[in-house]
């Protein structure tokens, strides 16, 4: 039976900067996803990328004094770079410099103008370079120098010049249907309503092309103008399973996405103009764009212009990665805004992993070494509690599933470390370690519900945390090709029996520097 596609995004990055951690924060949900995904028998397609063109890139390739194109390659390679650190199991990384987006760009554009939505005009207004994006002077307020912004605080220029047109305007009643319709659209529902509201209040049509500078892709037909940086950008979630060319296999298995993950100030790119665009060009829309909120450093957006940022390699190397990609998961409830605090990192990584699933899996699997012989012990009858136990190791797997599909992983972890807890407090009731002495066969038979419970543990953390998913199923010596959430279950329990290799701690305790000194 062929597996069901998922075809998921992150934004793709624009390359001024050097990554923080807000920006690996969106890709390490895709990832969690991703390989959530395909344990799952799912055949999934997951990609991000960077984000070249336009007039913030320019200007920024201007100022660090190179080219374009020499700057661009330089700083995508920092992103490909955060993809291995982050250990993100992405299946492409795009670029939007590359001939293929140029390609699958102008095709959009010919589309959308073939089918009456393109106008010559030209734009008299405001413009933010850091976002991007055009605004209207009702929008705009003024900063302590009296300076006009944005509402996302940044600075606006005021900008003249000949345009061309998406009839935008023309949309308003059409995306208010397809919201209607399709009501998983746009996650989580703040959102959703904000943008509800957004197209209620009415749509003006968009200028799509520039012509004060010529970073960019060109517009066919007119090389005087090139493509608004936004229509360039949204376009490359099509380039990437490659569009034009709507007969490719990997066209048809993946368009329409299943998710566009974004951050909460670009949902109304993707939840308004791209759909938008995609109507207009005759294209299927994605199935739903999930607006997480803002990881927070000393209460602000973390971002480069405010110097408050935190990069992902000094987190990890201070942390260990596995450790890192788990906290920014559960910490934060996935949507709304968050602080990250190395008080709260500490908590973590010593409560819920070192003290909960860490012990677990060490005193557990030292008991079986130490008094089984260092193998899979046999078990006897099973009791009540043990059945139990068993039972919520083994179901957690739906209640994980329909949480991780609303992309709140916060609550699919903690359905996870719920059976965490079960199994801690199966530990305590049980006591195998009087067992040893009163009871072998029922020390037995407690060790291999516990071995059990930590074999099904194992493969449900897989995405969250590989490495360390790894090494606990290595000391199970469960198979390479016996990981999938297909495992779960009575039917690929552990074998009474098999020889396990020596246990060693997976999730060591941080401790503070200054405080151990
Ligand atoms: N290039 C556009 C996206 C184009 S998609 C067709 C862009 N790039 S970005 O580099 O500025 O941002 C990429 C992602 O990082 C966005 O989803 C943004 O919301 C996210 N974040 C940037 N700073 C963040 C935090 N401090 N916290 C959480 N996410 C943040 O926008």
């Amino acid at each position: 039976m062929a597996s069901s596609p998922y075809y998921l995004t992150t934004p793709i990055y624009y390359v001024n900067d050097r990554p923080h951690i807000g920006h690996a924060y969106t890709t390490l949900a895709c990832d969690v996803l991703a390989r959530f995904h395909r344990l799952d028998g799912r055949d999934v397609h997951f990609l991000t990328g960077t984000d070249e063109h336009g007039q913030k890139v320019e200007k920024s390739a201007m100022a660090a004094d190179k080219n374009p194109q020499t700057f661009t390659d330089e700083v995508s390679q920092n992103f490909r770079k955060l993809a291995e650190d982050m250990n993100y199991s992405n299946d492409d990384f795009i670029r939007t410099t590359e001939e293929r987006h140029r390609r699958a760009a102008q095709a959009i554009w010919k589309a959308i103008q073939d089918n009456g939505h393109i106008y010559l005009d030209s734009y008299a207004g405001w413009y933010s370079v850091r976002d991007e994006a055009f605004y209207a002077e009702s929008e705009l307020t003024k900063n302590e120098d009296g300076q006009k912004i944005a509402p996302t605080g940044a600075e606006v220029e005021w900008v003249e010049e000949p345009s061309y047109f998406f009839d935008l305007s023309k949309w308003q009643e059409p995306l208010l249907e397809f919201y209607e319709q399709n009501p998983d659209f746009i996650g989580p529902d703040s959102r959703r309503n904000e943008v509800v509201s957004f197209v209620k209040g009415g749509l003006k049509d968009l200028s799509i092309s520039r012509t004060s500078f010529k970073w960019g892709i060109p517009v066919p037909d007119d090389t005087d103008h090139i493509m608004y940086v936004w229509l360039d950008a949204l376009t490359n979630y099509l380039t990437a399973v490659g569009y034009p060319d709507t007969e490719n296999p990997d066209y048809s298995k993946f368009w329409p996405a299943d998710l566009h993950m974004v951050g909460k100030d670009i949902v109304r790119f993707h939840a308004v103009y791209w759909p938008a665009f995609l109507m207009a060009a005759g294209l299927p829309t994605p199935k739903r764009v999930y607006a997480h909120g803002w990881l927070l450093n000393k209460g602000e957006k973390m971002s480069k212009s405010l110097g408050n940022v935190v990069l992902p390699e000094d987190l990890v190397s201070q942390y260990g990665l596995d450790p890192v990609r788990y906290y920014l998961l559960r910490e934060v409830p996935f949507g709304n805004d968050g602080y990250i605090s190395h008080e709260t990192m500490v908590a973590r990584i010593n409560s819920d992993l070192a003290n909960d699933i860490g012990n677990l899996a060490q005193r557990s699997l030292s008991m079986v070494a130490k008094n089984c012989d260092g193998a899979v012990p046999t078990p006897g009858p099973f009791s009540e509690a043990d059945e139990s136990l068993l039972n919520a190791a083994r179901d957690v797997l739906d209640s994980a599933r329909d949480e991780f599909n609303k992309q709140a992983f916060h609550r699919g972890l903690e359905a996870i470390w719920n059976v965490v807890g079960d199994a801690n407090r199966y530990v305590d009731a049980q006591a195998p370690w009087e067992l040893r002495k009163t009871d072998p066969e029922r020390m037995a038979t407690v060790l291999y519900v516990l071995a059990e419970t930590i074999r099904h543990l194992g493969i449900l953390i897989q995405p969250i945390m590989p490495d360390a998913a790894a090494q606990m199923l290595d000391q199970l010596a469960i198979d390479e090709d016996a990981r999938t959430f297909a495992h779960l279950g009575p039917n690929h329990a552990l074998t009474a029996g098999s020889p396990l290799p020596k246990p060693a701690p997976v999730f060591p305790r941080y401790v503070d520097e200054d405080a151990a000194s």
